[in-house]
């Protein structure tokens, strides 16, 4: 049975809504996404340049393994003999997907075989650079952090912010709450997301948007907004997640536009436990997505933001950024150079990233299995000594204790290389006391190697946190 479906109530919906189609011949539109339930032959109208077709299955419910067999011959028949014969291509699926690039100019017939009960989608796309069905890769989206039910997602970058870099005389740098709060993007994909236990997930076509789509997500998406954590990597859509399940591993899966996946996003929700939650969406430090050592929010709320967060928190953290900010500026930015590489939004960029990670300490909670990822006894995250009072003394000391994962020092070493000698700025050294207070050799080595850590990283997409990057 053909199906035929709107990519416009596709895109606005990100579902799929398609009408049965009663007329028997099988044709393909281009630029549209079409649903099949049977073997087939379908046909292509030509068309001048290229397209990209691309092929998803929507599950493998019998353990068939379809074979996907195109011409762009019109004299050519697309069968599996003649497969690698002139102008007859195999569409080899891989993780549920798969696509082709090329010209059609003599229009052309696919045929799907082998289905048994497969549903599948196919997209063609005149935009040959962009199929319908897109794997992204598993690094562009990202995770924030957990509590035992909530978890902070990010999609990949869609759009660069058009900071313009300021100059001498209108040296005018970014102000405490970051400009991009009043604004937003152009114009953003439908993002969405879909979380699987991770122990279900090795039948999973992980790379089908359908086929993904069809499993049931688990936990419920709070709230989702476009945010910039970097202005560097540019805006992103954020969602909060909750009603999950404590002491589970999960596996996120990001949408975008319907019919392009990155993912998967491994995690862990901490213990039931696990008392401290979450804080993110505030301006002044658009990086912080993590768990804090502070009460329960006010109700109804279940997470802090600017519009809750303790003004006596709040205001002190402005403040340094306010304050820092003056310092920098008196000597005359943009024209009294200090370093060949280094600008004076770089400095007040780095310093608010780590005095962000600094005045909101991140709890963390120690994992277990640290030791079995290959790396030897001597890796594990940098989490300092279960404590009542963190070290900001504007926080409220925990009454059942908490372990804070502490910041790497590579962000405390960033802003001291982006800043001008005049504002004063120093790291603890590595090979002294730095460990009391920073994550120490995760991400460069203790000798101060690029990466040449033990981890080359603060986060890894396997839910690892290392120390706190800020
Ligand atoms: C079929 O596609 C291939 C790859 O784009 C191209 O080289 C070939 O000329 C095409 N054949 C026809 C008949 O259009
Ligand atoms: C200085 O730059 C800021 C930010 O780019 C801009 O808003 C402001 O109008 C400029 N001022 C002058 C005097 O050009
Ligand atoms: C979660 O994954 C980790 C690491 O792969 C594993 O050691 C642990 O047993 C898993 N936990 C559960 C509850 O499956
Ligand atoms: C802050 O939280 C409130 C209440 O949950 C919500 O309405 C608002 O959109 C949030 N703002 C940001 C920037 O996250
Ligand atoms: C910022 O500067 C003002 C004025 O000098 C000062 O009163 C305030 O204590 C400073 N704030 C912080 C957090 O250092």
């Amino acid at each position: 049975m053909l199906q035929r479906c709107n990519p416009l109530l596709l895109a606005l919906l990100s579902l799929i809504l398609c009408v049965p189609d009663t007329q028997q011949q099988q044709q393909l539109n281009l630029d549209a996404l079409s649903t099949f339930s049977s073997a087939s032959t379908l046909t292509l109208p030509s068309h001048n340049g290229d397209v990209a077709i691309s092929v998803a299955l929507c599950g493998n419910p019998d353990g068939s393994t379809p074979r996907v067999i195109f011409t762009n011959s019109s004299t050519r028949t697309p069968t599996d003999v003649n497969v690698g014969t002139q102008d007859v291509f195999e569409i080899l699926i891989d993780e549920g997907v798969g696509s082709w690039v090329g010209s059609i100019g003599q229009g052309g017939r696919l045929a799907v075989t082998n289905t048994g009960q497969t549903k599948y989608e196919v997209g063609v796309s005149t935009n040959a650079g962009q199929p319908f069905h897109q794997y992204l890769g598993q690094d562009g989206s990202l995770f924030g952090d957990s509590t035992g039910n909530q978890a902070i997602f990010f999609s990949p970058p869609f759009e660069s912010v058009g900071f313009t870099r300021p100059t001498y005389p209108n040296y005018t740098l970014p102000s405490v709450q970051m400009p991009f709060s009043v604004s937003q993007p152009s114009s953003t994909p439908q993002f969405a997301l879909t979380l699987v236990e991770t122990s279900s997930i090795s039948g999973l076509l992980r790379r089908s948007s359908c086929a993904l789509r069809a499993t049931s997500s688990k936990g419920t998406v709070k709230n989702q907004m476009n945010w910039i954590r970097d202005a560097a990597e540019g805006w992103r859509s954020k969602w909060l997640v909750e009603g999950l399940t404590p002491g589970t591993n999960y596996s996120a899966f990001v949408f975008q536009d319907g019919t392009k996946v990155s993912g998967p996003l491994y995690f862990t929700t901490k213990s039931a436990s696990f008392n401290c939650p979450l804080v993110d969406g505030l301006s002044y430090c658009p990086g912080v997505s993590w768990a804090v050592p502070l009460p329960a929010p006010p109700n109804p709320d279940t997470t802090y933001n600017a519009s809750n967060l303790p003004t006596q928190i709040t205001d002190s953290l402005q403040q340094y950024i306010a304050n820092f900010t003056i310092a920098l500026t008196t000597i005359a930015c943009g024209r009294s150079i200090y370093s060949p590489i280094q600008t004076c939004a770089d400095c007040q960029r780095e310093y608010r990233r780590w005095v962000c990670a600094i005045s909101l300490p991140r709890c963390g909670e120690p994992r277990g299995d640290e030791t079995s990822l290959g790396r030897g006894p001597s890796l594990t995250t940098a989490l300092a000594s279960p404590t009542q009072q963190p070290r900001n003394q504007n926080f409220p000391r925990v009454k059942e204790g908490f372990v804070e994962l502490l910041p790497c020092l590579e962000t405390c070493q960033a802003t001291d290389r982006a800043c001008p000698n005049h504002v004063g700025f120093q790291c603890p050294l590595a090979k002294f006391n730095a460990d009391k207070s920073y994550g120490v050799g995760f991400i460069d080595s203790r000798d101060g190697d690029k990466e040449g850590g033990l981890t080359g990283v603060s986060q890894d997409v396997y839910g690892n946190v290392w120390c706190n990057s800020g």
